[in-house]
């Protein structure tokens, strides 16, 4: 299988508005995504998943670590080597609202990709335009309309033709149903799994929402607090979790306490249904535990994890 992005041991910390506070929102990240593949990547709000998108592809700075896009290390080359390879990527944000300009017609917005991105003569303009919104099941209609007239899902769907529109190899969507209402979400969703199927784009998927991920993605990540937790490909992750927080997230309702221990060890702990009902080990409250190989493929770091 052909590797497009592989992110090795990427760290990226904050400073907080506390004095002294540090927010480690990449902490000690590893993972790949392969062409025509899509990795999920789930966790609670606020636990660093945008932050790894970001520094994917380059539009932040990691503490440390690499970034390797067809094996090239993306963090050693500068901004201006970066920049002809960013065609190659394309992020989709949970707000389409705000990635757009509401005072532009929908035509003359992909327009204005097509031309930053790709030398097309003006007919070929027209035809691709017209091929972009069919695919995405935009109505010809619309056209002509100004783009903050646009509905929710309208918004997404053009955000959508406008990422085609310079046929990336690699697509970041985060959190790109957050804001839909359900119906609407599942054909997002199903948009997603065609456009991946005809163009063999590998996605990186971000979300808080497991169920949702599940639906996507070859592999899944489970983040806590700046750290993968599990990674496994979404066979293993649905049916033999082994990470505590991953099978919280598959049914919420199974943690009802919490306790305050110390910030050292294990970045889970605190909130770890193992840790109470094991009588709250040294080891864990030690020892942060390592993202170790339980079975063929399947990551955990779990002092417990068997
Ligand atoms: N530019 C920044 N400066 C300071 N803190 C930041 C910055 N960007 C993100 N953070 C903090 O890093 C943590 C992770 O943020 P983020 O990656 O957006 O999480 P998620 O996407 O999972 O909700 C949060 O605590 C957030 O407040
Ligand atoms: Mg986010």
């Amino acid at each position: 299988m052909e590797t497009i992005i592989e992110a090795i041991n990427v760290f990226k910390h904050f400073t907080g508005r506390k004095p002294g506070q540090v927010i480690k929102a990449c902490d000690d990240i590893s993972f790949s995504i392969q062409k025509g593949k899509t990795l999920g990547l789930v966790g609670e709000s606020g636990c660093g998943k945008t932050t790894v998108g970001r520094v994917l592809i380059r539009l932040l700075d990691p503490d440390s670590g690499s970034v390797l896009y067809r094996g090239a290390d993306l963090v050693e080359l500068t901004p201006k080597e970066v920049r002809p390879l960013r065609k190659n990527f394309q992020m989709i944000f949970q707000d389409s609202r705000a990635a757009f300009n509401p005072r532009m017609r929908v035509y003359d917005t992909l327009k204005e990709s097509l031309r930053l991105y790709r030398a097309l003569k003006a007919r070929e303009v027209r035809d691709e335009i017209k091929n972009l919104t069919s695919r995405v099941n935009l109505h010809r209609g619309l056209l002509y309309h100004f783009v903050g007239n646009l509905s929710g899902g309208e918004l997404k769907r053009l955000d959508i033709a406008r990422a085609l529109s310079i046929h990336p190899e690699f697509i970041i969507a985060d959190e790109p149903l957050a804001l839909l209402d359900m119906a609407i979400q599942s054909q997002i969703v199903n948009l997603l799994l065609q456009v991946q199927q005809e163009e063999n784009t590998a996605i990186l998927f971000i979300s808080h929402d497991l169920k949702m991920v599940r639906m996507l993605s070859h592999t899944v990540a489970v983040m806590y607090r700046g750290k993968i937790v599990e990674y496994a490909p979404k066979t293993l992750i649905t049916e033999n979790p082994l990470h505590p927080y991953t099978v919280y997230l598959w049914d919420p309702r199974s943690s009802d306490f919490y306790v305050r221990f110390f910030e050292n060890g294990c970045v889970y702990k605190n909130s770890c249904r193992l840790f109470h009902k094991k009588g709250f080990p040294l080891m864990c409250s030690e020892k942060q535990p390592k993202l170790l190989e339980y079975e063929r493929g399947h990551f955990v770091a779990c002092h417990f994890a068997k």
